[in-house]
């Protein structure tokens, strides 16, 4: 059992409710709301993307944020802030917080790879700023840069250190923010970034639907009609509705452990019903509404749907960081365009980065009494050095690689293991009653049926498939692919080794798991001390303690 003076001190609380989902809302709009669904969406065919993708939302998503809110609150009542231990208050069974170290390595793992994808939004807004691209009009120029700064060897256009300076500068900011805490620093982050990516996204909305179009000459409304219009000729294919799963867990950032640690800092006096379901209609706003209305409407103006399309599946950054440059440099004032349109990819990156350190931090200092600043900083370092990884090794597809097994294959075993034990484990009644403490709403009933039968069978169903067909030819390298496309000579070695570090990762922290588990006498079978309350309207907008 941890002492008095610890628990006090790993104690966090947030400031406002408003305060609150801002920042579960920054958590989820991301990258994958502007880069990855606009991506996703046309590659698979627009209007035949949307009717999966609604249906994995109402069955999948929605029912994995209430599930994930009241697991998070749940081991909030004995103060853990961790996958670990929230399995542990759940299931009263040794094996359960080994089952939880899954949550602390995709967090590790994403956070890693994911502070260098923003890295290329914070040069590319610098890029802009200084009109570095000006000039490169076609795509292949305009993807001979971006290739030329994510391939650290090629010096053709940029120096190898200034890729290294501005992911010092992502995963540093990020950081700095994480060590600040959960009120005085991610809430405060939210506060701002938050309301700046919609202004900034809304002034962009706007300005795309007045393009007149490049060569082409097609309406960028055509674009809205692509995305918008039901097609129902590709719904029979499984890799349309396994990619709208995938970007459904994705975007809402469920099975990844952070939405827990957040909700863990509430009690049960507060509503999470209400709260979860803004936090989720909040990031579809920004991803349908306006991720959708930004890079493919752009995209389908200069370069026609089929266009658009094939500039989508050529790469999923190719939209963002391709189609887009061309377009701002038709534009006037194109370089202030293109400032907000990366600017608002930082913003929207970081409020989800400074998420994802979250559960780890808990677990030192809830387990182990750390400080938080030390934890902060050490996590910083760790994921500097992986980081540095995805950078050296980018053309292996090491990046790539981390992104499917953690971020996308990952994502769905987390949220498949947390359905069963909160809906089976826990059983239906008590996880029912245990969303509804102090809930502003009552879910509707047939939500308790869904969040039972549906939302598992339908996570079961879709692990099999990705297991068939892509997890596991991914996995033997069948036809010389991994999941970062065709593997280059001799490449096979990063791959493997990409991987290997995933189950190292995992090994470390069932260590360290069973390391806290000894050191703090928990009995698996007995459950853990429940600690008093802090209730969100009882604390004077501060943290209880530092
Ligand atoms: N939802 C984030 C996005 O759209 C990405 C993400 C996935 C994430 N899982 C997460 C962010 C966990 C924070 C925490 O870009």
């Amino acid at each position: 059992m941890p002492s008095d003076a610890q628990t006090r001190q790993s104690n966090e609380a947030w400031g406002s409710r408003i305060g609150l989902i801002l920042a579960m809302a920054g958590n989820a709009v991301g990258l994958g709301n502007f880069l990855r669904f606009p991506g996703q969406a046309a590659a698979n065919g627009g209007g035949s993307f949307m009717i999966p993708y609604f249906i994995a939302f109402l069955l999948l998503g929605i029912p994995l944020m209430w599930i994930e809110w009241g697991i998070g609150r749940n081991g909030g009542r004995f103060r853990k802030g961790h996958i670990p231990g929230m399995f542990g208050a759940i299931w009263k069974h040794p094996a359960a917080k080994y089952l939880g170290v899954i949550g602390l390595v995709i967090p590790l793992v994403v956070l890693s790879y994911y502070t260098v994808l923003m890295s290329w939004t914070l040069a590319f807004t610098w890029f802009s700023i200084t009109g570095d691209y000006w000039g490169l009009t076609t795509q292949e120029q305009m993807s001979g840069y971006l290739t030329s700064y994510q391939v650290i060897g090629d010096g053709s256009v940029h120096a190898p250190w200034v890729p290294i300076f501005f992911f010092v500068l992502s995963l540093g900011s990020t950081i700095w923010v994480l060590s600040r805490g959960i009120s005085a620093g991610i809430e405060k982050l939210a506060r701002i970034g938050m309301p700046i990516l919609f202004v900034f996204a809304l002034v962009l909305a706007v300005r795309v639907m007045f393009l007149g179009g490049g060569e082409n000459g097609v309406s960028p409304v055509q674009g809205l009609q692509f995305i918008y219009q039901p097609d129902f000729s590709r719904m029979d294919e499984p890799t349309v509705w396994l990619a709208a799963a995938g970007q459904i867990f994705f975007t809402l950032s469920v099975g990844m452990g952070t939405l827990q640690t957040y909700a863990s800092y509430l009690s049960k006096k507060d509503d999470i019903a209400l709260s979860g379901v803004a936090t989720a209609a909040t990031n579809e706003t920004a991803e349908v509404v306006l991720g959708g209305s930004i890079a493919i409407p752009a995209a389908v103006a200069f370069f026609g749907v089929a266009g658009a399309m094939q500039v989508a599946q050529s790469g999923s950054f190719n939209l963002g960081f391709v189609s887009m440059p061309i377009v701002f440099q038709s534009m006037p004032f194109g370089q202030v365009f293109g400032a907000m349109w990366f600017g608002l990819l930082f913003f929207a990156g970081i409020t989800s980065s400074v998420a994802m350190a979250t559960p780890i931090v808990a677990f030192y200092r809830e387990e182990f009494g750390y400080r938080r600043e030390t934890v902060s900083w050490i996590v910083g370092l760790v994921a500097f050095c992986f980081g540095l990884l995805s950078i050296f090794w980018f053309e292996y597809g090491f990046i790539w690689e981390w992104d499917y097994w953690a971020g996308t294959f990952g994502l769905a075993v987390m949220a498949f293991v947390e359905v069963v034990l909160f809906m089976w484990v826990f059983k239906p009644e008590t996880a029912w009653e245990s969303i509804h403490q102090g809930a502003d709403i009552r879910i509707p009933r047939i939500y308790k049926f869904i969040m039972t039968y549906v939302t598992p069978a339908y996570l079961g169903v879709i692990l099999l498939w990705w297991g068939a067909t892509e997890a596991l030819p991914f996995l033997r390298l069948e036809g010389g692919r991994g999941a970062g496309g065709a593997i280059p000579e001799g490449g096979e070695v990063y791959v493997h080794v990409s991987r290997l570090l995933i189950l190292a990762i995992g090994v470390f922290f069932a260590i360290m798991v069973r390391i806290a588990w000894k050191r703090n006498r928990y009995d698996d079978r007995a459950g853990f001390v429940e600690v008093e309350d802090t209730f969100l309207g009882t604390i004077p907008g501060r943290e209880v303690a530092r």
